[in-house]
């Protein structure tokens, strides 16, 4: 089993802890998905089995982990200024990656990964992208939303259980 020493000194970050509570606090009354760390979490397991599943394993559990729980920690940003949250999350995570022992390669891996969150199976996504939109969508559970009627996610395959 490999270490998950920089996973863990990342979710320990000060600035990782600061961006989630603007979220939290930014989140209190939305009705639809939130983005804490839980959510992060589930994006993080579901990504890399996905990843283990399709050969790509060699990325690394530590890099797939740090991108999964850095993916959404933009979202107050965009509450606050509209900049797309999968662009100022990738700037937010570079400066935590680096404190946390992650060498440039992964970093850059991870900040693109980040960056692709959003394009959902489009042609060219790297493998971390691809993951992490996949792992996105899978991490809901929208047959016990309340709020799907008014969801853009929400159609009817969002109920059927695809991975
Ligand atoms: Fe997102
Ligand atoms: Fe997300």
């Amino acid at each position: 089993m490999s270490s998950m020493n920089r996973v863990n000194n990342l979710i320990d970050h000060p600035e990782f802890q600061q961006h989630l509570e603007k979220t939290e606090e930014l989140e209190r009354v939305r009705k639809f998905c939130k983005h804490g760390f839980e959510h992060g979490l589930a994006v993080a397991r579901i990504a890399n089995a996905y990843l283990l599943e399709e050969g790509a394993g060699k990325l690394g559990r530590e890099v797939v982990y740090a991108a999964a729980l850095l993916h959404d920690i933009g979202r107050w940003v965009e509450y606050e200024t509209g900049q797309d949250h999968a662009a100022a999350s990738a700037e937010l995570a570079v400066p935590i990656l680096a404190a946390c022992g992650f060498a440039g390669t992964e970093i850059e891996m991870i900040a693109q990964g980040i960056r692709e969150h959003r394009l959902r199976r489009q042609e060219g996504l790297s493998p971390l992208g691809q993951a992490l939109a996949l792992a996105d969508d899978w991490a809901r559970d929208c047959r016990n939303c309340a709020a799907r009627a008014d969801c853009y996610k929400f159609g009817d395959s969002m109920l059927r259980i695809t991975y």
